[in-house]
């Protein structure tokens, strides 16, 4: 039977600006490869992780889980020095990016960041039928001063930014903050990667501040999706009930809590992170390569021309880099910080195919 005209009838009836827009393209996902495409944490999460996981009992599956996270949320706040009240736990901060989308923005509001960044906030903003203005980086990676004055309702900037790694200073951020008729989200996914680089502390200051982090990264939990939203209380209250009831899993609850609970092995994992990211640096600067100073677990590096042929030819050898065919950063691959062994392994090729 062919298909094709009964679903072109039924297609009709979806929002064109839906049907014609391209879609978030996600890093790949291929099987037995050795990923250094979606930073992803080179080591494994907490044994306690496991030990959570494998208690979980039937009622705990039975049921509805917490539909908002107490524990989980008690527990962060501890480790983060804010009061339950001040957190939302989304699934992946993806989630909270669509909660805050969803709550803040109407039809034909404008949103902005700085360019290039995370490529769902676009997505985020077609899907909402916002209009997003993309704002060039100034020299070296630095904000643009013009960000205040674009008449934004919503403002994003992931610090360290993605995919430059580069940071901005958190008291150029707060004076933003603060000039700003609008609500600012710094999305902190890597900030675990750049010891003291955290607007977090100044939450209490800004009441139009979000702080957006991630189990994905530091926490090596990228597979189990959980994010974690801060900002004042009155908003947090409204994000709730824009929330899916059930956002995190039982399973997620108990996950992320064990994961927060276990601190030695954080901060092990971020050390171990730093240790090879300098490695990985002075092996790449010994290639001649450069790259803007990174406060995540990945690099910019610019590789010339041949950049694509690189990361096409790493690819064939079963070595996964990040590679945008897209002006500006076709020149470049994004790569990140993975083992030891990874690195050597990622050097030879790099060598070969040079
Ligand atoms: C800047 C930034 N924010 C958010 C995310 C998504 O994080 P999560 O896995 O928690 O949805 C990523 C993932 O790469 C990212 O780079």
């Amino acid at each position: 039977m062919n298909e094709a005209p009964l679903s072109a009838a039924a297609l009709r009836h979806l929002r064109p600006d839906i049907r014609a827009m391209h879609g978030y393209t996600p890093g790949e996902q291929v099987g037995d490869c050795i990923k250094l495409n979606t930073n992803e944490c080179a080591w494994p999460p907490s044994p306690r992780v496991h030990e959570v996981l494998r208690a979980l009992g039937d009622d705990r599956l039975r049921k509805y889980p917490d539909p908002r996270a107490r524990r989980l949320r008690e527990v962060a706040a501890a480790t983060y020095g804010v009061t339950p009240a001040q957190v939302l736990a989304g699934n992946g901060s993806d989630d909270c990016l669509t909660i805050i989308y969803r709550s803040i923005l109407a039809p034909g509001d404008r949103v902005a960041c700085p360019w290039p960044t995370y490529g769902l906030y676009d997505d985020l903003s077609a899907i909402q039928g916002a209009c997003i203005e993309h704002v060039d980086w100034a020299r070296d990676w630095a904000l643009p001063a013009v960000l205040p004055r674009l008449g934004a309702k919503l403002l994003l900037l992931a610090n360290p930014n993605n995919p430059s790694g580069t940071v901005v200073p958190v008291e150029q951020l707060r004076r933003l903050a603060d000039a700003l008729d609008g609500i600012l989200v710094v999305d902190e996914a890597y900030v675990d990667f750049c010891p003291g680089g955290s607007i977090l502390p100044h939450l209490d200051q800004h009441p139009n501040l979000i702080v957006l982090r991630t189990f994905s990264k530091s926490y090596s939990l990228a597979g189990a999706r959980l994010g974690l939203m801060f900002a004042a209380a009155p908003l947090i209250d409204v994000f709730m009930k824009v929330k899916d009831s059930y956002n995190i899993s039982a399973l997620d609850q108990a996950v992320g809590t064990a994961a927060l609970e276990d601190a030695d092995h954080h901060r092990e994992l971020v050390r171990r992170t730093l240790q090879e990211r300098a490695r990985l640096e002075s092996l790449l600067a010994s290639l001649g390569w450069t790259w803007p100073p990174s406060g995540a677990n990945f690099l910019l590096c610019e590789a010339g021309p041949k950049a694509g042929d690189l990361y096409r030819g790493l690819k064939d050898r079963g070595l996964l880099v990040r590679w945008w065919d897209r002006p500006g950063l076709n020149t470049k691959l994004r790569i990140t910080v993975g083992t030891p062994e990874q690195t050597d392994l990622l050097m030879q090729h790099l060598r070969e195919l040079l």
